[in-house]
Parts: C-alpha cells; structure tokens; sequence
C-alpha cells in the first residue's frame, strides 16, 4: 500500500486516540526509518525510547528467528522457561534487586509495582501513594491516577483513592504529605512524558532517607529513562541511590513488547501464587530478544560509547539554544534522553523537520524531544542537529 491509503484506512478503521501525523512505515535501517512510498527518515524518536539498537539489528533478527524455529512461542506461567529464567537472572544482576516479574507494558509494570506496595503495606493499614507533579506513569487506572497530570484524568474519573500529589524535586513537599498510612512513593528519576526533567540528587537521596525511616517503598519507574539510555544500565545508577521496586518496559525486549517489575530486597516475596499474573509475561520471543540489549548493557564498552555520543548531542542541542534565544529555552536530559524547552509549539518544529526528513517528538506542552536509537553516530547526530537548526528558523 501507499502511504496514502494506509492513512487513509487507519482514519476509517482507528478509533483516534492518538493525534497521528499521516505517515506510515514499512522498514527500518540502522538509524533510519522508510516509508511505504520510500522515503527515508533519520529516527530520534526510537519507538519513544524502544528501538536502542536501531532497526535490522542482526542479533536481535536471530534469537527471534532461533526461537521461532522452536516452534514455541509461547508458554503459560503455570511452567518455567528458559528464555524468561535467563533475562531475569541478567537483570537482578545488573540492577541488584531480587526478583522479577514480567509483563508486557510500562504501564503494567507500574501496576505490579502498586500492588505489590499496598500488598506489603496492608499489615500495618498502609496504602496512601504518593506520586509527582508531571509525572507520566501509563494509562491503566493505577497508573494513570498516579500520572501527575490533570489532563490525564479528565473524563476517566474516579481515579483510585489513596493517592496524593508532590511536587517533583521538592523534598518538602513529599515530606508534608507523609503520614503513618502512606505505603508507596513513586517517581521517575528522570522526568519523560512531564517535560525531560531530571532528578535533583539531594532529591532521590532524601526520598530514600525518608523511605527507610517510614518503612516506606520506594518505587522508581523507569521505563522511559532505564536499560542504558542515560549512559548507565539504569537511570538511578548515576544517583547512587536503589529503589525497592523498578519498573522497566520499553526497550527491554528491543521492539517486542515486554514490560518487568523488580523488586528488591525490602519487597522481596511480598507476591505469593495468585497475587499477580499476566498471561503473556514471560514470553518467549520478548524475552529472548530482551537478552540481546541485557547482555549489551554489561559491557562497559558499550556504556562508554552512548555516554560519548550522548555528550556530543548535548553539546551540539546546547550550540542550538544559543543561536536561537527567541525560540529556545533551554537544553535538559541525561545522556540519550534530551529534550528543548521552547517558545514555540514542539508540534511546528516536529513538522517542519518531518519535512526535512528528521523524526524528533514532543514531550509535554513545550519540550521537543530527543530520544534516539543508542547506537546513532556523531555524523547521524550532526545531521539531526542541522535539520533541526534550519526548521527552527525557518519558523
Ligand atoms: C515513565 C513512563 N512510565 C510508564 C509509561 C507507560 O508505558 P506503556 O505505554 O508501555 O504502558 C511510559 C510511557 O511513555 C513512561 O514514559
């Protein structure tokens, strides 16, 4: 099909819950995306955060074509299997928690993690969650009503009781809404769909504090900012400051869906049989190609080179809000997760360097956002930064 009637016939047989731009893509190439009429597009969106290895990635092609050829592609939890066993061992390896449960989304990991925060605090009548201003989460009813923003919610009421809003970054402000019922606090460490804000570290270190001496859970989402798009295997590495429950989703299983919940030591066997489940967790497709970006993620090597390049990105966004002071705020994010605070609608500039050939996205009302495969090369990222030079002022 053309680009064209693909559009055509999503408009017809959609329901339009997304405010899609009318393109449609039917292959994939290192960094590069092309459409069903040809034409190519240098991809910062990655999936949003998904793709880090980029598209026809040769190893990720094999376990999946490896494990088709087993004729198995999935197996109910009521058994083990080995592609599961192995990418659990990997990430309670990599992160230092104890044990995992897996799922297919981002949001469902957070409602694992909220759970599994009320069920360890239901012995003591605990289960007020506190959660961020701008905080995204996911839009199951758990996950939504802890996302921080009204627009969310509009429409959808009533959210689950028991939840309460601080503000993000201000210690204070969690503090004020502690009392001897609240079991959960849950925030991102580095702020995605709210507007690419990072962590204070006195913030991260003082949740913690409070955590530990309120026998409070700790829960860090990272499902848009872990699995090395900040340079470390996880966003809460460079705080030096551990959760009680990670939530991970996006990239984990490079491109096939695949969400997991960790939890660590302070949570560990709060879930008994029944508690949760998922059909689909566990996969075995999603978790033989969730191998490939685990095993990727302790090599340091690896590591090294995204946090190179990613300075160099930030470098080159930095030189654009300088030369644009009418149109830029600022530059914030950590590694390969960037985005510019603007002046001007992120919706005009993601068009105008659609246009160009460039897919970058928005983040919030006024952020426009980078966050592209972990593998794109300072020249791909010399490229990026040009077409995103030349639509800003062309505005
Ligand atoms: C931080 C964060 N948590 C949760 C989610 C929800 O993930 P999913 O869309 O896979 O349910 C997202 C999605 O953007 C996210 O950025």
């Amino acid at each position: 099909m053309s680009v064209k009637e693909t559009v055509a016939l999503g408009q017809l047989n959609y329901m339009h819950n997304y405010a899609q731009f009318p393109i449609s893509f039917s292959s994939g190439e290192g960094c590069y995306l092309i459409d069903e009429d040809g034409n190519r597009y240098l991809d910062c969106v990655a999936g949003i955060a998904v793709n880090d290895l980029g598209y026809g990635n040769d190893e990720v092609a094999k376990v999946l074509k490896d494990q088709i050829d087993t004729g198995l592609l999935h197996c109910s939890n009521l058994y083990y299997n080995a592609n599961s066993v192995k990418a659990a061992v990997m990430l309670n390896k990599l992160a230092g928690s104890s044990e995992v449960f897996f799922c297919n989304s981002g949001t469902e990991a957070n409602e694992a993690a909220l759970k599994m925060a009320r069920k360890y605090g239901s012995a003591k009548g605990k289960y007020k969650i506190i959660s961020m201003e701008h905080s995204f989460h996911g839009r199951t009813y758990g996950s939504i009503t802890v996302t921080g923003q009204e627009k969310y919610h509009k429409g959808f009421a009533p959210m689950l009781p028991g939840v309460l809003y601080a503000t993000f970054n201000d210690l204070e402000s969690v503090e004020n809404l502690v009392d001897d019922e609240t079991c959960a606090i849950i925030v991102e460490p580095l702020q995605g769909e709210g507007g690419i804000v990072p962590a204070k570290q006195e913030f991260l270190s003082g949740l913690r504090a409070l955590c530990d001496e309120k026998d409070i859970v700790l829960i860090f989402d990272e499902v848009q900012c872990g699995l090395g798009r900040t340079g470390r295997p996880f966003c809460f590495q460079h705080y030096g400051v551990k959760p009680d429950i990670l939530t991970l989703a996006k990239a984990i299983g490079c491109g096939v869906p695949m969400g997991a919940t960790l939890a660590f030591e302070r949570v560990k066997g709060t879930f008994a049989p029944g508690d949760h489940a998922a059909t689909f967790g566990g996969n075995l497709l999603a978790t033989a190609a969730s191998q490939v970006i685990l095993s990727k993620l302790a090599d340091r090597d690896f590591l090294e080179d995204i946090a190179l390049r990613s300075s160099y990105l930030e470098k080159k966004l930095d030189e654009i809000v300088a030369a644009h002071p009418d149109k830029c705020i600022e530059r914030r994010g950590m590694g390969f997760m960037q985005g510019i605070d603007l002046k001007v609608a992120p919706r005009d500039v993601v068009s105008a360097c659609m246009e160009k050939g460039l897919l970058v996205c928005s983040a919030g009302y006024t952020v426009l956002r980078f966050v592209p495969p972990l593998v794109i090369s300072r020249e791909e990222i010399d490229r990026a930064c040009s077409i995103v030079e030349e639509s800003l002022s062309s505005l």
